[in-house]
């Protein structure tokens, strides 16, 4: 097998749609100060892009986590890697994502993020697959709606590798 990567989307259109994204959360805090927490690892580059361009007074934290591969719906099922660093009550909390699949992984974050009794909890993902969604759940702003395609770049790994490209492919396996 071997690992092709073709652009879905460039470097140029990235930068577009994060920029036209901060300015809408930038008016919609209407000068709130509002805490980022980005979902590691591949939100990184994401939020680092995007909090440059918020117009607001703005912290940031980060979060680690993986949700257990069954799908018992207790709110045990996530597993906290890296958890938060000070307390969010009371605070406005702006979620910031790679990618909605499946939705487990925010189903559970979300539910444990309410329970820290912040002002408000919104989420911001990059990329969504719609087509691919088990577990329901509000998204505020979504960067780019995407095929059922596996992607990788721009923060996004396959077995931890390509997350420096700079733009966004897709990953072919080709028989050799
Ligand atoms: P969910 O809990 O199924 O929504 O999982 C979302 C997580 O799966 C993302 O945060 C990514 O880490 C990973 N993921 C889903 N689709 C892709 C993809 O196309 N490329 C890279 N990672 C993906
Ligand atoms: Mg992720």
């Amino acid at each position: 097998m071997t690992e092709r990567v073709t652009t879905l989307i460039s470097e140029k259109e990235l930068k577009e749609r994060v920029t036209s994204i901060a300015a809408e959360i930038t008016k919609s805090y209407n000068g709130e100060e509002v805490k980022t927490i980005c979902v590691l690892k591949g939100a990184v580059m994401f939020m680092v892009d995007l909090v440059k361009y918020l117009e607001l007074p703005v912290k940031f934290d980060f979060m680690d986590v993986s949700s257990y591969g069954n799908d018992t719906s207790s709110s045990g099922n996530i597993k906290i890697l890296k958890d938060l660093d000070d307390p969010i009550e009371g605070e406005n909390i702006l979620i910031v994502e790679d990618i909605i699949d499946s939705g487990r992984t925010l189903y559970y974050l979300i539910e444990y993020l309410k329970s820290k009794n912040p002002k408000s909890i919104k989420l911001c993902t990059l990329f969504n697959k719609p087509d691919r969604r088990e577990f329901d759940v509000e998204v505020d702003w979504i960067g780019f709606e995407i095929p059922d395609e596996f992607i990788v770049g721009y923060g996004l790994d396959y077995a931890q590798r390509y997350r420096n490209l700079p733009y966004i492919g897709i990953l072919h396996f080709d028989e050799d």
